[in-house]
């Protein structure tokens, strides 16, 4: 249930039975020595992804790149600036409401795109647009942080998480060859947010936040992807339910 994979004939038809579409979206951002950059995208994408087949919910292509200013001291990061991402994430639903979907669920990987996003929705609502959009980050799923919880306890952290970690090693176990396995301290610092990116190395010099991301692992990664999927797919049912309400 790919948009990529599909031509307009099938999306026509797709219309008449649904007006729900999935948009997968994460950040390119550093996440410590042993996390890789596109963590937050390639979770996000796999949660939808299995989530969009299980349910036959079409499935739009993933927006990588987020809102990771606080990221760009470590080379390689790519961010876009808050207004940017708010007016991306505005016109990709305002495209998508413009083909009869009706209900635009956003699934996320990465907590800086939350704020930007729900000021898209907001704007889109000042602007007299109808529809139901939502934001569903998957590790903020109730059984998500439940089962992350028994698992990793308060070596989960914030950022460059064992759990996100374990789900990229499950998907991706040829990129961790050349990534360390060492155990390090796991700080637990009381700081203000948000953070620019100096402060941010400062407070977090190699890019972890209060996690243990050596602890991952790619049965711990399987275990967390279905709980994800299944969580979201009760989500994605109160979405469905939702009667819209037509001007
Ligand atoms: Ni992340």
């Amino acid at each position: 249930m790919l948009l990529e994979e599909m031509s307009y004939v099938e999306v026509e038809a797709y219309l008449e039975g649904k007006d729900i579409i999935l948009v997968p979206i994460g950040s390119v951002e550093q996440h410590s020595p042993y996390g890789l950059f596109g963590t937050d995208f390639l979770t996000a994408e796999a949660v939808a992804r299995e989530t969009g087949k299980r349910m036959y919910i079409l499935v739009a292509p993933t927006l990588p790149y987020g809102m990771s200013q606080h990221h760009m001291a470590f080379k390689g990061t790519v961010s876009l600036s808050p207004l940017t991402f708010i007016n991306v994430i505005k016109e990709i639903t305002i495209s998508l409401l413009n083909h009869g979907f009706k209900r635009i669920v956003f699934i996320n990987g990465h907590g800086g795109n939350i704020n930007p996003v729900k000021t898209a929705f907001d704007q889109l609502k000042c602007e007299n647009y109808s529809g139901i959009f939502e934001i569903i980050s998957w590790y903020q799923l109730e059984e998500v942080k439940s089962l992350v919880e028994d698992i990793f306890g308060e070596n989960e952290g914030h950022h460059a998480t064992p759990s996100e970690v374990s789900i990229t090693k499950y998907l991706r176990q040829q990129a961790f060859k050349t990534k360390p396995t060492a155990k390090k301290q796991v700080e637990k610092v009381d700081v203000y947010w948000p953070l620019n990116r100096y402060e941010m190395k400062k407070v977090f010099s190699d890019g972890r936040m209060e996690s243990a991301p050596w602890l991952a692992t790619k049965e711990y990664g399987k275990i967390i992807l279905e709980e994800a999927v299944r969580a979201l797919e009760k989500e994605i049912k109160r979405i469905l339910n939702y009667k819209l309400l037509e001007e």
